[in-house]
């Protein structure tokens, strides 16, 4: 990403903050694995949305209107012995050459330096309740702004969420982010497609994670957007399955929901296929159905249509597809209206995907459903999952998981699948695995 598109986005975010206020937002802090190790670093996305700045221990201030300039960053001091150890870092000079602020200081001396840039202004606007040091320390200065018996000095009278602001823009995705949200998609993609031309029973399910992140990593992508589900038969109807330490077996599907990420952009792919190849009679029933859901919804996907649209459509075609299946019965409306599909399908359609894989940005707006726009980044996923111990089907059905997820730019005239490249009708799918 260039620096060009951080500097536009902070003269933004310059304008919604106003003049007469300030700005604050901390890098995210490392995390202790054990000991002295650390997980790998991961920037706090408004930080780095905001800054490209991707070091922790820095605080970003906004201060528009600032004659001496209006962006500083405080970060770390340059240190050659760090520097030996864990290798570069921008230091104060950095800060200004390299990440476009205006000042750079310590950030040793926020404490001396941060209560004098928000005394007189009005509002503060900072992520509230995201760092609980910033909250004591904010607190702080402005009581000690209060305290101060000099004439002519207020304390901001206002503490304001900056996410509001930050959120809203980060759900509109320039030209830039979608480079970058385009090559996560398309390096998943690809990974999606290794693993159903290596699949057979026999392999545990981590196997199979392994050729994913192999194939990321080889393309230069070295974090997963989150951790990988590869999840085999009955292990599919668990949501969340991350232990991924199960044998793969024939004749079971196999469901794996697994995103690169690229430069701090996310993927969020799922396909669901079976293990051998060839999908059973009963398997191809449901997953026909899960796939003419997604079709349906992926219907109710352009600008001026309602956010909940898809959802209701993939609901409608789930429902009237499970009582013609038998796994449930009576009308289809009242099914509805009692939420019994719950039972086989209990999350929604999809989520806003971004820096984030559930990515920020309100999905109501003065309590009604948004209306799609575009520019926005959504997934569209629908699922069947129907557990092993659901005793109100035939047995055939049970234990199996399926969920299609796609990534979906809403368009001017629609939408665009970004991750169209991973095969998913029935005859693709096992053509691919046949290497056909
Ligand atoms: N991978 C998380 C999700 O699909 O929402
Ligand atoms: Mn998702
Ligand atoms: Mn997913």
């Amino acid at each position: 990403m260039k620096q060009t598109e951080f500097k536009r986005r902070r003269k933004n975010v310059m304008q919604q903050i106003g003049k007469g206020n300030i700005g604050l937002i901390p890098s995210a802090p490392n995390q202790t694995r054990n000991r002295d190790v650390d997980y790998p670093y991961r920037q706090d996305s408004d930080f780095y949305y905001l800054t490209g700045f991707n070091e922790s221990g820095a605080l970003a201030v906004f201060i528009p209107g600032r004659e001496q300039g209006e962006y500083i960053l405080f970060c770390r001091e340059f240190d050659e012995k760090k520097a030996l150890w864990e290798g570069a870092h921008a230091g104060l000079e950095g800060a200004t050459t390299h990440y476009g602020a205006d000042d750079s200081f310590p950030i040793d001396d926020l404490n001396d330096i941060l209560p004098g840039l928000i005394e007189n202004k009005a509002k503060v606007f900072y992520p509230m309740g995201r760092d609980s040091d910033l909250d004591h320390k904010l607190l702080e200065w402005i009581n000690h702004i209060r305290s101060q018996s000099r004439n002519y000095i207020s304390a901001p009278g206002e503490l304001v969420s900056l996410e509001h602001i930050l959120h809203e823009m980060r759900l509109f995705k320039s030209a830039a982010e979608l480079k970058l949200m385009r090559r996560a998609a398309t390096v998943s993609a690809q990974a999606h497609r290794r693993v159903m031309q290596i699949c057979k029973a026999g392999l545990y399910e981590y196997q199979l994670e392994s050729e994913i992140i192999h194939e990321f990593m080889q393309e230069g992508l070295r974090a997963v957007a989150y951790p990988s589900i590869v999840a085999g038969g009955k292990n599919a109807c668990v949501l969340h399955y991350t232990q991924n330490n199960t044998k793969l077996r024939k004749g079971d599907l196999v469901l794996i929901d697994a995103g690169a990420e690229c430069d701090h952009y996310a993927a969020d792919i799922t396909r669901t296929f079976p293990v051998s190849g060839r999908f059973s009679a009963v398997q191809k029933q449901l997953y026909q159905l899960v796939l003419d859901a997604q079709h349906a919804a992926l219907e109710q996907i352009y600008p001026g249509n309602l956010w909940n649209k898809a959802h209701e459509a993939s609901v409608l075609v789930i429902t009237r597809g499970l009582v013609e299946l038998g796994l449930l019965s009576g009308d289809v409306e009242k099914l509805i209206e009692e939420e019994k599909y719950k039972a086989f399908y209990m999350h929604r359609i999809g989520h806003w995907l971004g820096m984030d894989v559930h990515d920020v940005g309100d999905y109501k707006i003065n309590d009604q459903w948004r209306v799609l726009e575009a520019g926005m980044v959504l997934t569209v996923e629908p699922g069947i999952y129907v557990q092993l111990d659901c005793l109100t089907v035939e047995a055939k059905w049970r234990g199996i998981g399926i969920r299609i997820e796609d990534d979906v730019l809403v368009t001017k005239q629609g939408y665009e699948i970004l991750t169209r490249a991973v095969p998913k009708t029935i005859a693709e799918i096992e053509a691919l695995m046949q290497g056909k």
